[in-house]
């Protein structure tokens, strides 16, 4: 196996806090030595060892490619409508979920492999290196399948949203659908996914029926997660905390008990600012949360309905403007805090043994990421 030595890093996040006593892990004038999928050696350039071949960087900053832990990519057609009526004061609700699930239905698994291509290509492109991918616009047992199937082409993070809404063909039987969900659903579901989800919402799930969704998903063996607390105030993260979740999402509405069963269960809060900047919705309370000692992940959400963004450093920056995150709290959010929320250790640290994942800035520093919104800082990825 051959290794190569990558120079001219003007500055290296590695969030492996040995370096500098911080989470970030800083290394100044750094040098990275990578062996066929692995980080082999990190440290300051005058250290570094020989390798086979090596590489300048011409004194770009070096991260680890970002860990977007919460997106549901598969799905066919577009909401721009109901956006624009969103900006011309219309509000989000989850209803128009219903529109995406009947153009998902009618798409073939051709054309809702190329646009998870395509979305996938765009994450790449602005640095991120791990994706997690939903179904939730299928909502039939094959829908379901075949969207997780799709899922799976591109990631090994894949997760069961049969529960996302109730489809209208089960409008009046709310109950029949649970059944239907942790029964045959899950079924053909399982063998594609590695975690199950329930939105967990007025207009959706209440806690009862996500709760019996989550454990019908861990008896065959699936992990849980939540959306919650999105739109309103409710028993999502509570649920999460009692069911010693790894990371809840959304978290837009909490109050003092919510945050603190957070801090106590150690479940991870995975905060979606592009959702609250595509709704234009109060943003959740990102410092509340640090300040209380809960571990914060950031990701896209990138959907057709509340979030049509596949941006990572648009979400930094709004981490970073709109929740009071610093630019160091909001990378690592977005690099370890999303591997954590995924469980895991092999991503989102730049270390001896870890995946050789990583993302160069057009830029000398990580802080250009919240400092320039909009700009494509994004040089090159290298995975
Ligand atoms: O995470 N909250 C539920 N699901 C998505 C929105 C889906 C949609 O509007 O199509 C979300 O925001
Ligand atoms: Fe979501």
């Amino acid at each position: 196996m051959t290794s190569l030595l990558l120079t001219g890093i003007a500055e290296l996040v590695t969030n492996d806090p040995t370096h500098d006593g911080t989470p970030l892990g800083l290394i100044g004038d750094a040098a990275v030595v990578v062996e066929g999928r692995q980080v082999k050696w990190v440290g300051q350039r005058l250290d570094a060892p020989e390798a086979d071949a090596s590489r300048d960087l011409g004194g770009r900053a070096v991260l680890p490619g970002f860990v977007d832990s919460h997106s549901h990519l598969v799905f066919a057609g577009d909401r721009a409508d109901e956006f624009a009526a969103r900006m011309a004061g219309e509000s989000y609700a989850a209803g128009g979920i219903r529109t995406t699930v009947a153009a998902t239905r009618a798409a073939t698994d051709e054309q809702l492999s190329a646009n998870v291509a395509r979305l996938v290509a765009e994450m790449h492109r602005q640095g991120t290196t791990t994706v997690e991918i939903k179904s939730g616009y299928g909502l039939t047992v094959l829908d379901e399948a075949r969207c997780l199937a799709v899922a799976r082409q591109f990631t090994e993070e894949t997760t069961f949203l049969g529960a996302h809404v109730v489809p209208p063909e089960y409008a009046d039987d709310p109950a029949g659908y649970v059944e239907l969900v942790t029964g045959p659903m899950l079924d053909a579901a399982a063998p594609h996914a590695g975690w199950i989800d329930a939105f967990c919402e007025r207009g959706a799930f209440d806690a009862d029926q996500a709760r019996t969704i989550l454990l019908a998903g861990a008896r065959l063996g699936l992990q849980g997660r939540l959306h919650a607390n999105q739109l309103g105030p409710g028993p999502g993260v509570q649920l999460a905390c009692e069911l010693g979740l790894t990371a809840v999402d959304h978290c837009t509405h909490l109050d003092e008990a919510d945050v603190e069963a957070l801090a106590d269960a150690g479940t991870i809060a995975t905060l979606l600012p592009g959702v609250e900047f595509s709704t234009r919705s109060p943003y959740p309370d990102a410092r509340g949360l640090i300040d209380a000692g809960v571990t914060v992940a950031l990701a896209s959400d990138c959907n057709p309905g509340s979030c049509y963004t596949s941006s990572m450093p648009l979400c930094v920056a709004l981490a970073v403007r709109e929740m009071r995150m610093t630019p160091a709290e909001a990378v690592w959010s977005a690099t370890s805090g999303g591997a954590r929320a995924l469980g895991r250790e092999d991503v989102g640290v730049l270390a001896p043994g870890k995946r050789a994942h990583l993302t160069v800035l057009d830029a000398p520093s990580y802080l250009h990421l919240a400092y320039r919104p909009g700009v494509p800082l994004v040089a090159e990825v290298i995975a």
